[in-house]
Order: C-alpha cells, then structure tokens, then sequence
C-alpha cells in the first residue's frame, strides 16, 4: 500500500494555467495521489467535473481515498493517457475546459513502492506503471543485444557512457534488482563524478522504454486537440529534456497556420493552428517550491489554449453529463 505523500508541483500555477471555472470539465490524465486533482475540483465547484487517468492501479487506490469527499463529481479510471480518446468518448466527457499531464513518477512510486523506479532501494528490476503491461527493465537489460541496449541507453538516457554501461551490463547477466544495476553502472563509468548519481541516466532509459513514455506522449497530445473545446488550455509538467522537446515541437507547429518548409514560398501543407501559446517562456518552480519541495527542480510547465479558427472539427457533445453514469464507471481493475 502506498503512503509517502505527494506534493502537487506547481499547484497555483497550475489551477491559474487551467484557467478554471466553475461547472467546468477537466481530465487529469496522471492523477497520481490525486494532489492536482483534488485542487482542481475545489476550484471548479460549484458544478466542476474531473476525469482522473492513472495507468498505477495503486496510485487510483491512493486518490480513490483521498479524494472520497468528492465522488459525486470526480470519475477515476485505472488506464494510459494514451487512451484518453476511448475513455472520454466512452463517458461522454468531452469536449473538455481543461488536460492537464503531469508527467513522470510520483514520489509514492519512487520511495513507497518495491517496482524498481530507485536506485536506493532493493528492489526487481519491473518499472512497469501497471502490472499488466508484459515487458519489465529486467526484460530489456536481460534479453536485448548490446548494441541496442546500449542504443536504448543513448536515446531515452542521453547518456554519454552508455557503450560502457550496455558492456558491464551483458557482462554482468543476469542483473535482476535496482542496487545490482546501480553497482555496475558506477563501476562501468567509474563511481560518481557530477551531482547526480552515475546510474540516474541509466534508470530513465529504462523506465521511459518500458513504459513507452514518449510515444505515449506524443498520441495523447495529438488526441488533446479533438478532446479540448474552443478556450480549453492544455497544461503539460515535463522533468527531463526528452519531454519537454516533444510538448515544445508540438505546440510549435501546432500554433501556426502554416509549417511548410521554408524554401517553399507557397503554403501548400493547408495547415492550421489549433493552439494559442500561453506562455513563451516554459514556467519553472518559484525559489519558495524549490526549498519546500526539492523533487520539484526539474518541472518545465507549457500552457496552450485552442483556438477554433480554420477547419479543425471540434467535436460538440450534446448528451447530458450524468455524474451517477460516471460513477458507474469508476475503475479499480
Ligand atoms: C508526477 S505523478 C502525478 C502526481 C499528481 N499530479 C498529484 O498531484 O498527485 C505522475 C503520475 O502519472 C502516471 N502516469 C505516467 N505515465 C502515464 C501514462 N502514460 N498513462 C497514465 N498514467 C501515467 C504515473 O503512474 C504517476 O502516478
């Protein structure tokens, strides 16, 4: 059972990035323990509804229990935000005010819970965010080539040793807990140098592949567009470079008319805008967050509104939302 708790990152920002209102509809496709959750809820009342996505079947058990108060407007299901098409058409949930991904672990995940996420805790090698997904990091460090494990390593790590450390890996088979690997991946490049642990990199790789972080990211964020009605705000909370390069390319293109190359002096792509951008500049942790809440140093926020001009289809449901059909939905598979 999880219980470390975990502190919302940029909780104002958040709920003022959202803009929202009362009687509004939000999806939180990382629900987690249910922190950005239950404050948007309050924010939104009297009439607010919440839709909260979390692939962890543990991290729906943690909000289901801390977000008890509210079970009259909040449906929670148990599923990747890479369906978060299916599971709001399913619920007649669209189109919404407000998405908001906040990406990456949870600290219940990292410090609560024996899945392998940490370095500093013994543990198998899993990684998976559900159970039920096939593949686990023991998988991929146990079975993959050297090549494309060291591959793997470069791509989802951006680890500049990962040649070395696909090599002690093979070398070492097979390599079942988190110290194991945390072991060898120091010895591979020679203990610890910078200000983070020799295996941080390593560890990210694993876990981005497992889970398909980046893929993920890159459907959903695509499904957003149709999901979100005209003046809706797409908030996305990214922890690492590869994230945040996608939502930044995404809303880039997505923000402009026209994404012909530029040797072409004619539009011909036809292309048009969906998103307005919020902010220019990412938004980052306030030196107070930062003392109160270390974990929260790499969060880079990007904000976009959709727009309506142009041919994009919004999708406009007329179907009574019905918090008493939602709630038959409520998941805990
Ligand atoms: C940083 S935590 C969110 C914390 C949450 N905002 C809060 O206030 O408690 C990220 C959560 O997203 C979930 N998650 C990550 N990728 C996911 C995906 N593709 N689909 C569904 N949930 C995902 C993780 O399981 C984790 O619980």
């Amino acid at each position: 059972m999880l219980s470390v708790a975990h502190k919302p990152v940029l909780l104002k920002e958040v709920l003022s990035a959202l803009s929202i209102q009362p009687g509004g509809r939000y999806v939180d496709c990382t629900l987690g323990g249910g922190g950005h959750a239950m404050a948007i809820i309050q924010a939104s009342a009297p009439g607010g509804q919440l839709l909260g996505i979390d692939a962890d079947p543990e991290a729906i058990r943690a909000a289901a229990i801390n977000l008890s108060r509210y079970t009259d407007s909040v449906l929670l299901v148990n599923d990747n935000f890479v369906n978060i098409d299916t599971i709001c058409h399913h619920y007649d949930f669209y189109p919404v005010h407000g998405i908001l991904l906040d990406l990456g672990l949870s600290s219940m995940q990292l410090f609560d819970d024996p899945r392998g996420f940490s370095f500093q805790y013994e543990a198998a090698l899993d990684m998976r965010f559900n159970p039920k997904q096939e593949v686990t990091a023991a998988d991929i460090v146990n079975n993959y080539s050297e090549i494309d494990l060291a591959q793997l390593i470069r791509k989802y790590g951006e680890e500049p040793h990962s040649f070395r450390i696909a090599r002690r890996i093979v070398q070492s088979r097979p390599v079942n807990t988190t110290t194991q690997l945390a072991a060898i991946v120091a010895d591979a490049v020679g203990g610890r140098k910078g200000r983070i642990h020799p295996a941080t990199r390593t560890f990210q790789a694993l876990r981005i592949a497992v889970n398909e972080e980046l893929e993920h990211l890159e459907e959903t964020l695509d499904k957003a567009v149709d999901l979100l009605g005209i003046g809706g705000r797409l908030v996305v909370i990214s922890y690492h470079s590869l994230e945040d390069r996608i939502v930044k390319q995404f809303l880039a293109k997505e923000s402009r008319d026209c994404i012909c190359p530029p040797s072409i002096p004619v539009c011909q792509c036809k292309h048009v805008a969906s998103f307005r951008l919020i902010n220019k500049k990412v938004i980052v942790p306030s030196e107070e967050e930062l003392d109160e809440n270390p974990r929260s140093r790499s969060a880079r926020m990007r904000i976009a509104e959709r727009i309506g001009s142009g041919s994009t289809p919004v999708k406009v449901s007329n179907a009574k939302f019905s918090f008493n059909e939602l709630r038959r939905g409520y998941s805990l598979n």
